[in-house]
């Protein structure tokens, strides 16, 4: 049966969307779940934009075994050499690198004539495989290029050594038809194009990413690129969970492998949502929260009566399973170990031992665990025990009353090592902790975006809040996860900031490093 390849991208177009700042520890756990996923390439990142995303991708690529780790460069040496350095550890060291093809960004943004952006990408091409075993070339803004001028530099790129070529929508302009057009066009013109591997890379500006990708398959792609939950610039790239079911449910008609653990999805979906902070609509395709709901009652009863009368995606497909038996307070050590290594986290004696405690901690407040709290303790042992936050929420009070000023005190460390307590007003409970935050955070802060949340079922379950905002002309992310929506709330803020903070800090310790070996 024929095979596609899915090519994941959340931690580099995914990642580069605003706001979304994961730390190399997450993107880790990210990958290792994609790995899990069954993912063919992982794109980690683009090692030459920052310190960080090259940490994290050299992490990933010494990690990650069964699936093979790319990352982005621009078409020029300098990139190309940063990128081998953060590579070369990989099972099979991948590349990806780019170039602009249509005419409106060769002229205004490369201010390159079309020749001299052939001679660019074949010499890109070569200088990547004299060290890498694979490359992946890519034509930017593929579908807005003139397909003639694209047949010319693909076979030039082929010949010199792409091992796949990928034919980006990068502003998300194509319809299904035109873009299947193109994809048969390139099959039919393009010399060597059965010796490489044809990709296809939608954004969604129009909505229809996941339909474009699926268009391209069906006209001779061998790959699609996208991001769990289509997360991305602007409107996002096309959702790789949905076009992996899809796929599925219509074997009768595609007739086509895809390689990926249909089981895996609800908890990658889950896990890239709560590192990123972008919540999940409820009614989106596979993984919102609605998408085996059936609220009215000629649905109910026809489910009743036939589930299938309804229902062509179960919720065990993509491994929403019922919830398994909660746990409580009276739960010992090893019923939770057992849960933790079925739910995929392995776990060193002392985290273990860490996570009980916070669990048995937990259980005091709440009847009953269930297996979305585990989820969060034992991310949140994998996770967060990895960086020392700068301002380290050690407790808040709030005031409120319907005739009060409402008034928050917080007491939380600070970057010269204190332990400070700062209090004050606001029009309302939330408004109270962020302005006593502003207090307590040296720079500049906007809020741009706030949510809350709850996770998983009933009246005591945990509260998730997501903060969007600007410091110091930067926009972050933050999350924050407690029993109570206002504590989780004055860590989500402090996340967003502690981010900013520690990755700043690490940065000046590498250059400190270097200047002290040169
Ligand atoms: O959308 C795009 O064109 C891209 C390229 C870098 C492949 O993301
Ligand atoms: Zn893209």
């Amino acid at each position: 049966m024929r095979r596609i390849d899915f090519f994941d991208t959340t931690l580099r177009d995914g990642e580069q969307s605003a706001g979304i700042n994961l730390n190399t520890a997450e993107k880790l756990e990210i990958a290792r779940q994609l790995e899990r996923l069954g993912a063919a390439v992982i794109e980690a990142g683009f090692p030459a934009s920052s310190p960080g995303d090259f940490e994290a991708v050299q992490r990933i690529a010494t990690t990650v075994r069964n699936s093979t780790v790319t990352g982005l460069a621009r078409a020029v040496k300098s990139d190309i050499d940063t990128s081998w350095d953060a590579l070369k550890g990989a099972e099979q060291p991948h590349l990806h690198v780019f170039l602009a093809t249509s005419p409106i960004h060769m002229e205004y943004k490369l201010k390159k004539t079309p020749d001299q952006v052939v001679d660019i990408a074949v010499e890109a091409v070569k200088y990547a495989r004299s060290k890498f075993p694979l490359v992946q070339w890519s034509a930017e803004d593929a579908f807005r290029s003139d397909p003639a001028f694209l047949v010319r530099i693909l076979n030039e790129v082929i010949a010199a050594g792409a091992t796949t070529v990928n034919i980006p929508d990068t502003v998300g302009y194509a319809s299904p038809q035109e873009y299947g057009a193109l994809f048969r066009f390139l099959k039919e013109n393009v010399r060597g194009i059965d010796r490489v591997k044809l990709s296809a890379h939608c954004h969604d500006d129009l909505g229809m990413a996941v339909a474009n990708s699926i268009a391209a398959i069906e006209n001779g792609a061998d790959q699609v690129e996208g991001t769990i939950n289509g997360i991305g610039e602007r409107a996002g790239n096309a959702a790789l969970e949905e076009i992996a079911v899809a796929l599925h449910i219509r074997k009768d008609f595609y007739n086509l492998e895809t390689g990926i653990r249909l089981n895996e999805i609800k908890r990658t979906s889950e896990l890239v949502s709560r590192l990123t902070g972008v919540i999940i609509q409820p009614n989106k395709a596979v993984v919102g929260k609605n998408a085996f709901a059936h609220e009215s009652g000629i649905h109910q009863d026809g489910m009743l009566k036939n589930p299938e009368t309804y229902e062509i995606i179960t919720p065990e497909l993509i491994g929403a399973t019922k919830e398994p038996l909660a746990l409580g307070k009276h739960s010992g050590r090893a019923a939770f170990k057992d849960r933790a290594i079925t739910m995929g986290f392995t776990l060193s004696d002392d985290q273990l031992n860490e996570v009980f405690a916070e669990f048995k901690e937990l259980a005091d407040k709440k009847k009953e665990i269930t297996e979305d709290d585990l989820f969060v303790l034992f991310t949140r042992q994998q996770l967060e025990k990895t960086e020392t936050p700068i301002y380290d929420l050690e407790s808040i009070q709030v005031q409120y009353g319907t005739n009060n000023v409402p008034t928050a005190t917080v007491t939380s460390t600070n970057p010269e090592g204190e332990t400070v307590s700062v209090a004050t007003t606001g029009a309302g409970s939330v408004e109270a902790i962020f302005n006593t935050l502003e207090l307590l955070v040296k720079g500049d802060v906007h809020i741009l975006d706030y949510q809350v949340s709850s996770i998983g079922k009933g009246r005591d379950a945990l509260g998730q809040a997501v903060v969007n905002l600007n410091f110091n002309g930067t926009q972050l992310t933050g999350r924050g996860i407690a029993q109570d929506v206002l504590e989780a709330s004055a860590k989500a803020y402090l996340n967003a900031i502690n981010r900013q903070l520690v990755r700043q800090s690490l940065e000046t310790q590498k250059e400190l490093a270097v200047e002290t070996v040169n």
